[in-house]
């Protein structure tokens, strides 16, 4: 069979991973010859692309990035791209598809399965919030950055008693800031999911720094807002491809902070950090366990689903089931944060 493979949307630590196992699942279980599609669903539109072999998968696992390349771009009828990978398909005699994606992606990969190829998709996002799956590639990479970085954080707030804020990506979705925010001792963590009182938080500030501690973390998420009729003003900056511009939240809130408390406050925006570099063995071994997951999906005759992790097992999800949908960050989570504040 000859099966092509993409990645698209962000890029995130893990990806190189998946690919690797997705061609050497292929040729080695089943014979199958690889085709990967450059830059997302804009080279299966433009018939860009490089055949995969073993050979070209020597010493993918450390690579970051993705060695296919990656665009936000997904097909659709409204301007004939859709029918410009199903030509793509027909041309290269492509029976089936793994695209590796966050939700735009998977999304496209429907409307292809719909069209008739074979389609199995693999969740990578570092926000962590495609629904159906408890962990997406790139995500534990990211908490491992932002934690570090909070590590970091601690010592130079210490040593020059100042309030320090830390933005995160996660745009609809706080799973970094909680995750990083508990793994690295926040004192504050601010996610979209839960509008934020500015009132509030500089009280909490101010009684930590009375009572016994002369520094502080804040973690936000980039997407993180404050509640309606709250006394700060602000609003969401967002760049011409709809991401959010970096630094908007960080740098408001820690105006604010500084204004109304008088502790010297900074603003550290990690930004495309968190998705670049090496990958943790985590998003290498989940980028892996998808990839051989996806081919033997294809070979027993799944389409139209996602490779998932669910209570330690890789299962498959309809993609109809999850597109369009957002996997937010449970109550219990945030409490969590909140308790050990
Ligand atoms: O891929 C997800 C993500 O990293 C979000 O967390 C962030 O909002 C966005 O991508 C940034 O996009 P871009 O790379 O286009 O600036």
């Amino acid at each position: 069979m000859r099966i092509g493979v993409l990645t698209g949307g962000g890029d995130c630590p893990g990806l190189n991973a998946a690919i690797r196992a997705v061609v050497k699942r292929a040729e080695l279980e089943y014979g199958d010859s690889i085709l990967g599609f450059k830059n997302g669903w804009k080279g299966a539109a433009e018939g860009d692309l490089m055949p995969l072999s073993r050979a070209t998968m020597r010493n993918m696992l450390p690579q970051g990035g993705t060695i296919l390349g990656t665009a936000r771009f997904h097909p659709s009828t409204k301007d004939g791209s859709l029918d410009q990978v199903l030509r793509t398909m027909e041309a290269e005699h492509v029976e089936a598809m793994v695209c590796i994606g966050g939700d735009g992606t998977l999304k496209a990969a429907n409307r292809v399965a719909e069209a008739g190829i074979k389609m199995v998709g693999i969740p990578k996002t570092i926000d962590n919030d495609v629904v159906g799956t408890e962990l997406s590639i790139g995500f534990d990479t990211a908490v491992s950055i932002a934690t570090e970085a909070i590590d970091r954080l601690h010592t130079t707030a210490e040593s020059h008693n100042r309030v320090m804020v830390v933005e995160v990506m996660g745009h609809h979705a706080g799973w970094i800031a909680i995750e990083s925010g508990i793994a690295g001792g926040a004192e504050v963590v601010l996610t979209p999911e839960r509008p934020f009182d500015i009132d509030e938080i500089c009280e909490a500030l101010k009684h930590r720094h009375r009572s016994h501690a002369n520094y502080s973390i804040i973690v936000v998420a980039e997407g993180a807002e404050p509640a309606e009729g709250t006394s700060m003003e602000y609003k969401t900056q967002y760049s011409v491809n709809g991401s959010i511009v970096p630094g908007s939240i960080s740098e408001a809130l820690g105006r604010e902070i500084a204004d109304r408390t008088g502790f010297e406050t900074r603003v550290t925006v990690l930004g495309h950090v968190q998705r670049g570099g090496t990958p943790t063995a985590a998003d290498r071994i989940l980028g892996s366990r998808f990839g051989v997951a996806a081919v033997d999906a294809i070979h027993s005759g799944h389409t139209g689903v996602i490779t998932a992790l669910q209570q330690e097992k890789v299962v498959l999800v309809p993609i109809d089931e999850i597109a369009g949908k957002l996997k937010t960050v449970p109550e219990e989570l945030i409490q969590t944060a909140q308790a050990l504040a």
